[in-house]
């Protein structure tokens, strides 16, 4: 049932991305193609799936969440292709395929990102009504932004700057901002779109803040563990390139530790909802009932993922 309704939530937001990359004839051929080649390759579309759910979850329609879901993605794609140029992790292959620097070029891919960007906001502007679509965007500046996603990969290019190395505290700063941050959002925006209750929505926000710690260790430690060909993208480039990893600071055994603690916290804070469906609801609602379940299989799976 839950994998049932992963892919079709899936399906539903591949859709909807292409139709959202069509663009009319102002825009060059080869940007729109770079666009769409880094956008619409074989990602695993956690974020949008995370909007969507937590929109369900919340008792709202995930049709209504779809432009929260598509911004997310871009944002999400925007800075997979600009972590791939030379000047950051230098990498050559993302989702299975050459990243987009090497099979366009650096200009290209620059302005690829930019262009995914700008996009995101555009489809938040089509949430109505307008109070809503003002709160996403802001919700999603925010996350995307110099305090968080931009400033966490900032941190993780000069880490070197810090007065000590390898601070797991430090670690987990740099996670939680260029990762972590995303990922919460993407819960938080699904619930606004529901228009959730307090209680839901600070559920929510404690489920992210956890759910997307963890997802960043679990890429570190695919980094070391990982198969190249399942991942999609060049590994044991965080050693290679002297990266700040959990698998480097706590040993793999030590980050895995860290993982399933920090999804033990993600899992307490969906107990909330177990209670609140009910209330909601002497019937569990089905769509709901699901969407609760796909967050518990996502936590229960997130550690032994392999890609
Ligand atoms: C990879 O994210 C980059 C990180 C933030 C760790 P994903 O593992 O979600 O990549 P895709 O979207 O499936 O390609
Ligand atoms: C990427 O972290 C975080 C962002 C893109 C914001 P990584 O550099 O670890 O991601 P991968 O391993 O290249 O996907
Ligand atoms: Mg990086
Ligand atoms: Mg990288
Ligand atoms: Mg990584």
């Amino acid at each position: 049932m839950v994998s049932r309704y992963i892919d079709d939530l899936r399906g539903f937001i591949n859709t909807a991305l292409d139709e959202a990359t069509q663009f009319d004839v102002n825009c060059p051929v080869r940007l729109r193609e770079a666009i769409r080649y880094s956008l619409l390759a074989s990602g695993k579309r956690l974020r949008p799936i995370l909007v969507l759910t937590a929109c369900e979850l919340c008792g709202g329609n995930s049709q209504k969440a779809i432009s929260a879901a598509c911004a997310v993605e871009m944002i999400h794609a925007y800075s997979l292709i600009h972590d791939d140029l030379p000047a950051m992790d230098n990498d050559d292959l993302r989702r299975g395929l050459p990243t987009c620097h090497k099979k366009f070029d650096e200009s290209t891919a620059i302005l690829a990102g930019d262009a995914l960007l700008a996009l995101a906001f555009e489809m938040l502007g089509n949430l109505t009504p307008l109070e809503l679509a003002g709160r996403c965007c802001k919700e999603l500046a925010v996350a995307a932004g110099p305090c968080q996603l931009v400033g966490g990969q900032m941190d993780d290019i000069y880490r070197n700057d810090f007065p000590e190395s390898g601070n797991i505290q430090i670690i987990e700063h740099i996670h939680r901002r260029k990762t972590g941050a995303l990922i919460r959002t993407s819960l938080r925006l699904g619930s606004f779109v529901a228009g959730a209750s307090e209680e839901q929505q600070i559920a929510l926000n404690e489920f992210g803040t956890h759910f997307g710690l963890a997802f960043q260790i679990t890429d570190d430690l695919l980094d070391v563990l990982g198969n190249e060909q399942t991942v999609g993208k060049r590994l044991r480039k965080d050693t290679e390139n002297d990266k700040w990893s959990y698998p480097r600071f706590l040993g793999v055994d030590g980050a895995r530790r860290e993982a399933e603690q920090t999804l033990k916290l993600a899992e307490h804070s969906l107990e909330f909802f177990r209670n609140d469906n009910i209330i909601r609801n002497n019937n569990l609602a089905q769509n709901d009932n699901l969407a609760l379940e796909t967050l518990y299989s996502m936590v229960k799976h997130l550690a032994k993922r392999e890609k």
